[in-house]
């Protein structure tokens, strides 16, 4: 029992005396230039997006939770301009590798950047799942250890298409070589202990032998894997750190890898979500985007999606098929079966749907309903106020306490320009309306059934715009008895 938990505490952290050398200046390389053959994609493969967001990017945020984004160097080449773009607003640098000739290559471009710093944590721009944590460890046991290379390990139920790490001896921090998938022996092929693709160096040690890689291997590259086995026949300590966390290390490598990373994800993000007292019923169905924030007291149903900068109040109930993208819903709104929102503002206590379409500027007040397909662009709703039934709402503003009736439009359109419709307090808009806009209803009028209104209407009145209807009696009767008879009405 004592030798088992002394054996523990040496695979796990290491001793806060080795992780004395905390000043060393330390940069960050991401590798981030590969085409991504497998995905067969006109996409760069670290722009494919899990958990809502590019793999690269995922990687970056990770990094620069430990590093300043200065020290971090995104090394970009396929389709180079594209992923910059992309990534630009994290801050970080970026390196061109102009030919993508393997991973040992990527870090060759990389030396001039790297000059002037004594570590370097190397990740891959294809791995998103990796956490701040796991870095760190990774750093602090290579400084800990005083090695030239430290690379983390996990040990995969399958670890096909992965290097293997080749340790020393069994049981040893040491490593011989290692060994890639394609070029692995049957024997090798067993290894389940793997490669991540995350590294450390020591700047100096790399640079000082990474001219000695070869490209005389299956796919005529330069592995950054080589160096375990270059940098130990220059008497360097190569060593590994296996993490307890292997699913931190899946590469989205195919379309098959990436889907299954981007479950892992929201799987994640919906546990911590339940961790923070809301519930997810049937998570598995749900997709949520990692900068999602969800009030307690919250119930998600099955196959609801919370995407981009979305944030729910407490106490919501926010029923399937409901797709929320960059919205802020209060308090104890209620959202009804297949409802769909896009920047659009919910106030507390309000009612939606079912299907109900919020597209972008729709502010819907305090205690608001807004029903059964009705659709909202550029609006303000009013406090109180119901749209329950079959309406189009475009560039208007609506007050507080008022009931638009079921069918009505605001034709906000005249074929070159939008035009707002303004609707005061307490107004009662009849069913099947059209307001041409620009028009103005005051406070407190009524607009009866099927009206057309295209001029404003002052406050307390009613106002009328259909043509009067007509009574023809006996009219019906007469037409059947003519048609009985041959003749024409
Ligand atoms: C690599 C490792 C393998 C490890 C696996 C973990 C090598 C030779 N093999 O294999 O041991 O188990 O990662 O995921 O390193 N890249 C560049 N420039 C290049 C080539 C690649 O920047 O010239 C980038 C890619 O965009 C990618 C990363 O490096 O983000 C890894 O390359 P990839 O081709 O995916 O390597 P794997 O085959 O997964
Ligand atoms: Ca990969």
């Amino acid at each position: 029992m004592k030798k088992k938990s002394k054996s523990l505490s040496v695979k796990g952290k290491p001793s806060p005396a080795r992780s004395a050398k905390q000043a060393a200046r330390i940069a960050v390389a991401i590798m981030a230039a590969g085409k991504g053959t497998r995905l067969k994609s006109q996409l760069p493969k670290v722009l494919h997006e899990v958990g809502g967001r590019p793999l690269l990017e995922h990687v970056i945020r990770a990094a620069i939770q430990l590093v300043n984004p200065a020290n971090v160097f995104a090394i970009i080449g396929h389709e180079a301009e594209r992923v910059r773009s992309a990534v630009q607003h994290t801050g970080v640098q970026f390196v061109l590798q102009s030919e993508q000739r393997g991973t040992g290559h990527a870090l060759m471009v990389a030396r001039d950047a790297l000059a002037g710093y004594d570590h370097v944590i190397v990740l891959s721009g294809d791995a998103p799942l990796i956490t701040p944590t796991t870095i760190r460890h990774l750093k602090d046991f290579h400084l800990g250890e005083c090695a030239g290379m430290t690379l983390l390990s996990a040990e995969l139920e399958n670890p096909s298409g992965y290097g293997r790490v080749l340790r020393k001896r069994k049981g040893s921090a040491e490593v011989q070589a290692i060994v890639e998938e394609k070029s692995a022996s049957p024997a090798q092929k067993k290894v389940r202990e793997i490669n991540s693709g995350f590294y450390v160096f020591d700047v100096n040690e790399l640079y000082a032998h990474i001219g000695d890689l070869s490209t005389e291997n299956a796919h005529a590259e330069y592995y950054l894997t080589d160096m375990a086995s270059v940098l130990r026949r220059a008497r360097q300590r190569v060593v590994a750190w296996k993490t307890s966390t292997p699913n931190e290390v899946l590469g989205g490598n195919t379309r098959a890898e990436l889907v299954d990373i981007d479950r892992k994800m929201r799987m994640i993000k919906c546990n911590q979500l339940m961790a923070e007292g809301v519930t997810v019923f049937y998570p598995e169905t749900c997709v949520i985007d990692s900068d999602v924030e969800v009030a307690p007291d919250t119930v998600i149903e099955p196959s609801v999606q919370l995407l981009g900068n979305t944030r729910i109040g407490k106490n919501c109930r926010v029923r399937s098929y409901t797709i929320i993208r960059d919205s802020r819903i209060g308090d104890g709104v209620t959202i009804r079966p297949g409802c769909i929102m896009e920047d659009a503002t919910v106030g507390e206590g309000a009612i939606l749907g079912p299907y109900s379409h919020l597209r972008p500027g729709s502010e819907i007040g305090e205690g608001a309903h807004v029903g059964n397909f009705v659709e909202t662009k550029k609006i303000k709703l009013g406090k109180g106020s119901k749209a329950n039934h079959l309406t189009y709402l475009g560039d208007a503003e609506i007050g507080a306490g008022v009931n638009i009736g079921a069918g009505t439009i605001t034709c906000n359109y005249d074929g070159v320009h939008k035009h707002k419709t303004v609707i005061e307090d307490d107004v009662f808009i009849g069913s099947d309306a059209t307001l041409v806009a620009p028009v103005k209803v005051g406070r407190g009028s009524y607009v009866g059934a099927a009206s057309c209104i295209t001029e404003d209407v002052p406050q307390e009145s009613l106002a009328i715009g259909r043509a009067r209807q007509v009574v023809k009696e006996g009219w019906a009767r007469k037409k059947r008895e003519t048609k009985s008879q041959g003749k024409k009405l």
